[in-house]
């Protein structure tokens, strides 16, 4: 595998004292696609802000976010590390046309004159697939399709060749058909770029098409991470497999059986592992002792139970029948 471009280590972000990202580490690969994927409140997105030194007001961090080799992230954001956001009109002023929008992104954090400033925004325009790029950057936010902003946006993170894309739910509130433009877009462009792209995402069809690996996360902590082909078909921490029997394509046309229960709230965590009152292997210690993330079968997985977790993704309708009613 090539080398780290960013690497987590021991990642903890509090609020009043309450932890809602307990301890995670994990590393981002040049060029790869990392999924991260959880339920509700599991982490994601304050992960995601962490990785571009963004976390909320009111947040306590510990641990350590190098990105090759550097921890200032605010400096680097922009140039080394970029975000698309979810919403993308209100990332775009509705008072500055698009392309004066990116040339200046790019002077933010480029010696570069004004010319070629605005040569590079054209340029990342046309690279989105903007049509007469240079012509439409001098148009404003509002008189560009909802696509077509959404693309410009894509545009605006790749403009000064970032070393790693961060995008949080980049197309949850699309269309279907959108959705998937905008992920194919994403993909091209971060294949252009070489950057390295971490996409939080709830659609596991896009972490198929698009993810080399897969990080799931439960409750703040590393659930499992490894491979995305392996984690979706032969998943090994019973909160993965869980997860993926809930889902039509994983569950074979058999019966879905919904995940019981919602996760722990980050001031209500149990004693032990925190996914046990929803885990129908939990016995033992899994309710005193929280598993660590350990190497298993390729991958790393948190569970004290992982040689019981079945493999084929044909057991998993079997495994979730064992869940209590
Ligand atoms: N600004 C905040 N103040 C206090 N607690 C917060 C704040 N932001 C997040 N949290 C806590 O951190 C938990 C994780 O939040 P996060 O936004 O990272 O979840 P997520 O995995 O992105 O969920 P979703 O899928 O709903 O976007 C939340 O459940 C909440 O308890
Ligand atoms: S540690 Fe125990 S409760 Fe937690 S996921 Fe593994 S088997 Fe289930
Ligand atoms: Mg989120």
């Amino acid at each position: 595998m090539s080398d780290v471009v960013l690497s987590v280590r021991d990642l903890r972000i509090a609020f009043d004292g309450v932890a809602a990202v307990r301890g995670l580490s994990f590393d981002v690969y040049e060029r790869e696609v990392l999924a991260v994927v959880g339920e509700s409140g599991a982490g994601k997105s304050l992960t995601a802000r962490a990785l571009l030194g963004m976390v909320p007001r009111g947040a306590t961090t510990s641990g350590q976010i190098r990105l090759r080799g550097s921890d200032d992230l605010a400096a680097l954001r922009g140039r080394r590390i970029a975000l698309v956001p979810q919403d993308a009109l209100s990332a775009l002023s509705p008072v500055h046309a698009v392309g004066d929008q990116l040339a200046a992104a790019v002077r933010s954090v480029q010696r570069v004159s004004r010319r070629q400033a605005r040569a590079l925004a054209v340029a990342a325009l046309d690279r989105v697939g903007i049509p007469d790029a240079g012509r439409r950057a001098r148009a404003y936010p509002h008189e560009f399709s909802g696509g077509m902003r959404q693309r410009a946006v894509i545009a605006m993170a790749m403009v000064n060749e970032p070393d790693v894309v961060v995008a949080d739910e980049p197309t949850t509130a699309l269309d279907t058909e959108r959705q998937e433009q905008v992920l194919r877009v994403l993909a091209e462009q971060r294949e252009a770029v070489g950057a390295a792209l971490v996409l939080v995402t709830h659609d596991m069809d896009a972490v198929r098409a698009h993810a080399d690996r897969a990080l799931v996360l439960y409750a703040g902590r590393l659930s499992e991470l490894g491979p995305a082909p392996d984690v979706l078909e032969r998943p090994r921490a019973p909160y993965t497999a869980s997860l993926l029997a809930s889902l039509p394509r994983y569950a074979r046309g058999r019966r879905l059986l919904a995940l019981p229960g919602s996760p722990p709230a980050p001031g209500a965590l149990p004693a032990g592992c925190a996914f046990a009152a929803r885990c129908p292997l939990a016995a033992g210690r899994c309710h005193t002792e929280e598993p660590e993330p350990a190497d298993v079968d390729g991958r790393l997985v948190a569970c004290h139970r992982t040689d019981d977790v079945p493999h084929p993704a044909t057991d998993l309708f079997d495994f979730q029948e064992k869940q209590p009613a």
